[in-house]
């Protein structure tokens, strides 16, 4: 029996915010229910105990339920120390062969192979670390802050967590730990290693992007390196979630007729999907027409009672300086750009509040630096981005996630009629973005952007 024990029960006092940092969000989500998401979904997981701390328990309960987590079995109250925390879930387990895999809920990024290999090694040993190579040099100092030795840094690694036990073990390292009236605060590891000095404990590699939110820097990382394990890299193909989750899912996209929303409605039907498009082109419908967007929805409720997922790939690019654009045409761009993704979002809320559903839009990368020659197009871009996040959060307790893909230049007739013939293999395929499109409907991100790059 495996059972991972999140520990949540710090107060995230480096860090300095009011809120514990396990409870801050991070790419839509708090930091502990990201952790909480990789053990769910690791195969090799039969059980989660989540160590909270006392004041926050109710919160955790809701948390628990909100995301339908079904392994979670404990919600336990922490102690003052890291290591009674610890203490708090040996107690509450009986048996000692039972291994227990302690993991910091402060380290979302911990990947399924690290908890698989603690895993596989725990077959061997009764004691497991997870520690990276140490890349700094540590210089050990006198208590007058002097260089008093430099170990070699070829032994030295940076402890991280899971840190596992067989229940017998560390509860019998704690028994003596307590015993001793000298005994000092440290981890789990190193209470083992302290009092059952003949005890091996395996070290298994750990990840660089397995970090600890610390400091609140961290969490400017902890973002990115989230956005980057979405990226498209190594998406080419649809991931297992969307291939069930496509089977008879009501589809809406607006924009549908041509380039990344025809794809996207390709490769939809071909896995069962029941899948609509609408456009100025197709059927008369703009987004930036609220009421279009409204009929056009109701019509597939009426149809299919239902609306499980709704894409907007429409947009204009009117490649132009600002002073010789015409009022109109800035009118238009604003118009489709942004009030049609607003326009979408809120026709769409009561349908996918119903099927807690699924939304997705399209940003560009002038989203983070503002192009000369298409000032009006980069703006709108970066405010998709802006309101996708603040809407995710909108929305999150009615379980609707809402993403935006950011592709990289795509092969589409807008970029075709905007820029002319450029060199094959310099741009992305729309077949492409649209597989990560798809994948990232059906992922559990909400508030994220996710980049899309050609295949190298
Ligand atoms: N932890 C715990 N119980 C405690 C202290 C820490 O369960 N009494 C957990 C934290 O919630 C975190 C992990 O142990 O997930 C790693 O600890 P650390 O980074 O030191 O967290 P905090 O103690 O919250 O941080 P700080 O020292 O800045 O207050």
């Amino acid at each position: 029996m495996n059972i991972a024990v999140i520990l949540a029960g710090g107060s995230g006092y480096r860090l300095g915010d009011d809120i514990p940092k396990q409870f801050l969000k991070v790419a839509g989500k708090q930091v502990l229910e990201h952790t909480i998401d990789v053990f769910e979904g690791c195969a090799a997981i039969d059980e989660i105990c989540v160590v909270s701390k006392p004041d926050y328990v109710a919160h955790v309960e809701e948390l628990v339920v909100r995301n339908q987590y079904k392994k979670v079995k404990k919600i336990l109250n922490g102690g003052k120390d890291r290591y009674e925390s610890s203490l708090a879930a040996i107690n509450a387990y009986t048996d000692d062969e039972t291994n227990l895999i302690f993991h910091d809920a402060v380290r979302p990024l911990v990947s399924e192979h690290i908890i698989e290999s603690c895993i596989k090694a725990l077959q061997q040993f009764n004691a497991v670390d997870v520690a990276v190579k140490t890349t700094d040099t540590i210089v050990s100092v006198t208590p007058d802050e002097c260089i008093d030795f430099i170990p070699n840094r070829s032994s030295l690694r940076n402890g991280q967590t899971p840190q596992c036990f067989k229940r017998g073990i560390i509860k019998k390292a704690y028994d003596l730990a307590l015993a001793d009236p000298n005994f000092a605060t440290t981890d789990d590891c190193g209470t083992v290693r302290r009092y059952l000095p003949e005890e091996p404990i395996y070290v298994v590699a750990g990840e660089n992007s397995n970090m600890k939110l610390t400091y609140i820097e961290d969490l400017f990382l902890l973002d990115k390196l989230f956005q980057l394990r979405t990226t498209s890299g190594n998406q080419k193909c649809l991931s297992p979630e969307a291939i069930t989750g496509l089977q008879n899912k009501v589809l809406v996209i607006f924009g549908g007729s041509y380039g990344i929303g025809g794809e996207i409605l390709k490769i939809a039907q071909g896995y069962n999907a029941h899948v609509y498009s609408f456009s100025r082109s197709q059927n008369n419908c703009d987004v930036s027409v609220n009421t279009n967007v409204r009929e056009a929805l109701r019509q597939v409720a009426e149809k299919e009672g239902r609306i499980d997922i709704v894409v907007n790939t429409a947009g204009i690019l009117v490649k132009e300086a600002l002073s010789s654009m015409s009022q109109t045409s800035i009118q238009n761009s604003l118009n489709v750009n942004l009030l049609g993704v607003i326009n979408v979002a809120r026709e769409a809320f009561p349908y996918l509040r119903k099927t807690r559903g699924s939304l997705l839009f399209y940003t560009s990368s002038s989203y983070t630096r503002g192009r000369m020659m298409y000032s009006i197009y980069s703006a709108t871009k970066a405010a998709i981005v802006n309101f996708v996040q603040a809407i995710a959060e909108e929305w999150y307790g009615f379980g609707i996630r809402i993403n935006c893909i950011n592709p990289e230049r795509t092969k589409t007739p807008m970029r075709i009629q905007n820029f002319g013939n450029e060199p094959e293999g310099t741009l992305l395929p729309a077949e492409d973005v649209a597989i990560v499109s798809l994948n990232t409907v059906f992922s559990t991100s909400t508030g994220e952007v996710i980049d899309v790059r050609r295949k190298k």
